[in-house]
């Protein structure tokens, strides 16, 4: 699986930083390192929305607050498949 968080200034002021280092922290709980490759890129182009995030494509608008239960609910069901 791969995880994509925007590294643009609008979600930056947003706070990327938080939710990619939440996003590495529930990896590592998880033992997750070999099946997600965690990653940055420049702007999605959906500034007023971010936290930019795609997961395997898909666009996901994530925030400090919600990414542990985005993980919770969404990754780790998705993995389970
Ligand atoms: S800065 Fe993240 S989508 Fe533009």
């Amino acid at each position: 699986m791969q995880i994509t968080v925007c590294l643009g200034d609008s979600c930056h002021l947003k706070g990327t930083r938080q939710v990619a280092e939440t996003l590495q922290r529930l990896i590592w709980e998880n033992g997750l390192q070999d099946e997600i490759d965690l990653s940055g890129t420049f702007c999605m182009g959906r500034c007023r929305t971010g936290v930019s995030v795609t997961v395997d494509g898909a666009y996901h608008s994530l925030s400090p607050e919600t990414t542990e239960r985005f993980f919770q609910e969404q990754i780790l069901p998705q993995l389970r498949q």
